[in-house]
């Protein structure tokens, strides 16, 4: 269905103009991967406080050690890494190798990550900065499963009023669902921590397919990063050769979907999406649509706006900003 009128998707990023501190919860995955490279070649607009893996994509020894390798490749070492929840609330974990290869980072061969893992679970190191740093002043960026946000908000329910913001890649409305035909990967994985942060009172701002399916790598995009002539370059590019041949064939596209990048995209130049204040809700009961995010995108109940949910997205401006950020690194 078309999209018709959308609203400004700014409403609920007011704070998007000013250097943001964020914690990047992730499960690499090229896409995520992708989306670190972003923020750590962005230091005008973007603080890393740490980086904090999530079992998803692939199994946590693997995504923790992936974000290590990734923070290796942009010559960010002193990022603090740390391993969070190695497994959903209440489910089995589902992985996600036949999109990002058995390591989760499948494509060119990078070396084994040198810098350590620290010591602190993930949960605690979120419940920690949030705790230390000024209140409102830290967001929270999940590009996985969100077990280690909703653990860390049920652990310590002091730390929900201190966050800034969250702005998430997960869910979909008029897309649809990509592991299931109702639902995300994201949202999917661990439905009942997705159901504690839209239920947390946050402001929250969403990433669903919705928009990324409208972010849509091409041969020239690709080729754009395979011209850098940086090692960072190449390595994005190869990235992007492998998990593009999943979704091409699937949806039959040109190009396939870059996720999770659009979360700090958003932060850097938020005027690029656009999208409505809704209701969202997480199906967590039904074996049918389990980790469905039903978005009352027409309004058409009473149930309170807790999500600013994007729609869209300006593709060229959004590629146009991942190439000149990552050929600075
Ligand atoms: C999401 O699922 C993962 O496979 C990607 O990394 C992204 O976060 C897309 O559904
Ligand atoms: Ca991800």
């Amino acid at each position: 269905m078309a999209i018709a009128s959308l609203d400004n998707g700014n409403a609920g990023g007011h704070f998007a103009a000013m250097r943001r501190k964020i914690i990047i919860d992730t499960d690499p995955g090229q896409d995520d991967a992708v989306a670190i490279l972003l923020a750590l070649a962005s230091p005008e607009n973007i603080e890393v406080l740490g980086i904090t893996a999530v079992a998803g994509n692939v199994p946590l020894p693997l995504t923790q050690r992936n974000a290590r390798i990734v923070c290796e490749l942009a010559g960010h070492t002193s990022i603090p890494v740390f391993a969070g929840c190695e497994a959903p609330l209440s489910r089995k974990l589902v992985t996600a190798e036949h999109v990002h290869g058995k390591t989760g980072l499948d494509g060119p061969q990078l070396p084994d990550p040198t810098m350590a893992l620290q010591d602190a679970h993930g949960v605690d190191f979120i419940i920690e900065t949030l705790r230390r740093e000024a209140a409102g002043s830290v967001t929270l960026c999940p590009i996985g499963p969100l077990t280690n946000i909703a653990t860390a908000f049920q652990r310590a329910p002091d730390i929900i009023g201190r966050v800034q913001e969250i702005v998430l890649m997960g869910g979909a409305y008029f897309e649809v669902g990509n592991i299931t035909p109702a639902a995300e990967f994201n949202i999917y994985v661990d439905p009942e921590a997705a159901d504690i942060v839209f239920k947390s009172g946050v402001t929250t701002t969403v990433m669903p397919l919705d928009v990324t399916h409208k972010a849509l790598t091409t041969a020239s995009h690709v080729q754009g990063f395979r011209s850098m002539g940086t090692h960072v370059g190449r390595m994005v590019a190869e990235w992007t050769d492998f998990f593009e041949r999943y979704d091409k064939e699937k949806y039959a596209s040109e190009g396939a979907p870059l996720h999770d990048p659009c979360v700090i995209a958003y932060l850097i130049e938020p005027e690029m999406f656009q999208g409505r204040h809704v209701n969202v809700e997480v199906e967590t009961g039904s074996d049918l649509t389990l980790g469905m995010t039903v978005a009352d995108w027409w309004g058409v109940t009473d149930r309170p706006k807790n999500a600013q949910f994007m729609g869209s997205v300006d593709a060229d401006a959004y590629f146009s900003l991942l190439t000149s950020r990552i050929a600075r690194l």
